[in-house]
C-alpha cells in the first residue's frame, strides 16, 4: 500500500464557562464555552506505514522527532473508544508526529490542541470522513477530538466554541462542540489572552481523576446548575460588548472550579502562592486604572490574563512592571481569539 499521510494544525482554547465533571463516554456534567486560542497550537502528521500481520494497528508517537512513548497510553485509550470507524487502519503501522507551538511541559495544556490534531488528521484518512461536507466533517472531529479530551471538543472552531446541551441553543449537544452562533460584539473578536506560565511541568493531580471527584461531590450539583446560567448571562454579555459583567462572570468561573478541587474528597489545590499574588495584582491594577483587566484560570497555577487589543500596550507594560517577577524565568505568552484549526 502507498504511504499516506495527513497534517493538521489546531489550536488550544480556554474555557470562560468551565466543563468539570463528566460522565461516560465522556460527555459533559454541564456546557461550556471557550474562546480558541492562535498563537498556541499543535502541529500533526499522521503518516499510515507499512502492513503488519497482525489484525490490529500499531503505532509510534514523537514528539519534537523524539519518541514519546508517555503520550501513548492517552492515545491508545482514545484510539480504542473510536475503534469501530478505524477498520482503515487495522493491519497497519503508523506514526503519529507532533509538535506544540508552546514551550514543552509550559503548564498549558497540550491535550486540547493535541487531541483536536490527532482527530482531524484521523477523520482525514477515513474512507468515511471524505464523503463528510465540510460543515458534517468538522463536527465529526469534534465529536472524535471529544473523546480524546472533552475540552478538545471546543478546538475545532474558530472564535468562541461551545460543548454541551445548553438552553435555547437548539444545535447544541452533548456529543459535540458547536461554533458559537450567538451575536458577539466586536471587542471578543481580537480578544488578547497572555497566559503567564506561573509553573512548569506536571500537574499533581490530573483532570481526568479532577472531573472523576466531581461525582458525590457535595456541591456538584449547584455548581452544575451556575453553569447553565452563567451561559445563559454569557450569551448576552457576548451580544452588549459588557467588558465589566464579562469580567465578573468569567473570573467567578475561575474561581469556582478550583474551589471545586478545595472542596472535593480528596480535596487538592492546584493555585501556587504567586496565583494569588497576580490575582491581587490584577485586582489592584483594576482598581487603580479602571481598565478591563480580567484573569481566568485553567486547572493549573498558571494565569490567563483577558483584555481587549485596545489595552494591549498597558496590560503589556503592566505584565513587565508588576507581573514577571512571579512568573517562571519571567516566562508568558501573547495569545489571542484565534481562527480555529488549518490543514497543512
Ligand atoms: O479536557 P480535560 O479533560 O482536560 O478537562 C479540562 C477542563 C478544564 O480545562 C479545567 C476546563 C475546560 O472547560 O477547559
Amino acid at each position: 500500500m502507498n504511504s499516506k499521510s495527513s497534517s493538521w494544525r489546531s489550536p488550544s482554547n480556554i474555557a470562560l464557562v468551565k466543563y468539570w465533571g463528566k460522565y461516560e463516554p465522556q460527555l459533559p456534567a454541564n456546557p461550556s464555552l471557550s474562546f480558541t486560542l492562535k498563537e498556541s497550537y499543535t502541529e500533526t502528521k499522521l503518516e499510515i506505514q507499512e502492513e503488519i500481520s497482525e489484525a490490529d494497528f500499531d503505532f509510534e508517537v514523537y514528539l519534537d522527532y523524539r519518541k514519546a512513548d508517555n503520550f501513548k497510553p492517552k492515545i491508545e485509550q482514545f484510539l480504542k473508544r473510536i475503534e469501530s470507524e478505524l477498520d482503515f487502519l487495522k493491519g497497519h503501522k503508523f506514526s503519529i508526529h507532533t509538535y506544540n507551538s508552546f514551550p514543552h511541559s509550559s503548564g498549558i495544556a497540550s491535550s486540547a490542541s493535541g487531541m483536536s490534531a490527532l482527530a482531524l488528521c484521523l477523520l482525514s484518512l477515513s474512507p468515511e470522513g471524505q464523503k463528510l461536507s465540510e460543515s458534517e466533517f468538522y463536527r465529526k472531529a469534534s465529536e472524535w477530538a471529544r473523546l480524546g479530551s472533552g475540552s478538545a471538543s471546543r478546538s475545532l472552531f474558530g472564535g468562541l466554541g461551545l460543548w454541551g446541551k445548553t438552553e435555547g441553543i437548539a444545535e447544541s449537544s452533548d456529543e459535540y462542540a458547536i461554533p458559537y452562533a450567538g451575536k458577539v460584539d466586536p471587542v471578543f473578536q481580537d480578544f488578547k489572552d497572555t497566559i503567564l506560565l506561573v509553573e512548569k511541568g506536571q500537574k499533581a493531580v490530573s483532570s481526568t481523576a479532577g472531573h472523576g471527584l466531581m461525582n458525590g461531590h457535595p456541591f456538584a450539583q449547584e455548581r452544575f446548575a451556575q453553569a447553565h446560567r452563567n451561559m445563559a448571562s454569557l450569551q448576552s454579555i457576548l451580544a452588549k460588548g459588557d467588558l465589566e459583567a464579562f469580567g465578573e462572570l468569567v473570573e467567578s468561573e475561575a474561581l469556582t472550579l478550583h474551589a471545586m478541587m478545595m472542596s472535593s474528597r480528596p480535596y487538592f489545590l492546584l493555585m501556587k502562592p504567586n496565583t494569588l499574588q497576580i490575582i491581587e495584582e490584577i485586582w489592584n491594577f483594576r482598581r487603580e486604572t479602571l481598565k478591563p483587566l480580567y484573569f481566568t484560570l485553567d486547572a493549573g497555577a498558571n494565569v490567563h490574563l483577558l483584555y481587549p487589543a485596545s489595552i494591549e500596550q498597558e496590560a503589556l507594560d503592566f505584565v513587565n512592571s508588576t507581573i514577571k517577577g512571579y512568573l517562571k524565568n519571567g516566562e508568558y505568552i501573547c495569545d489571542q481569539v484565534g481562527p480555529g484549526p488549518t490543514k497543512l
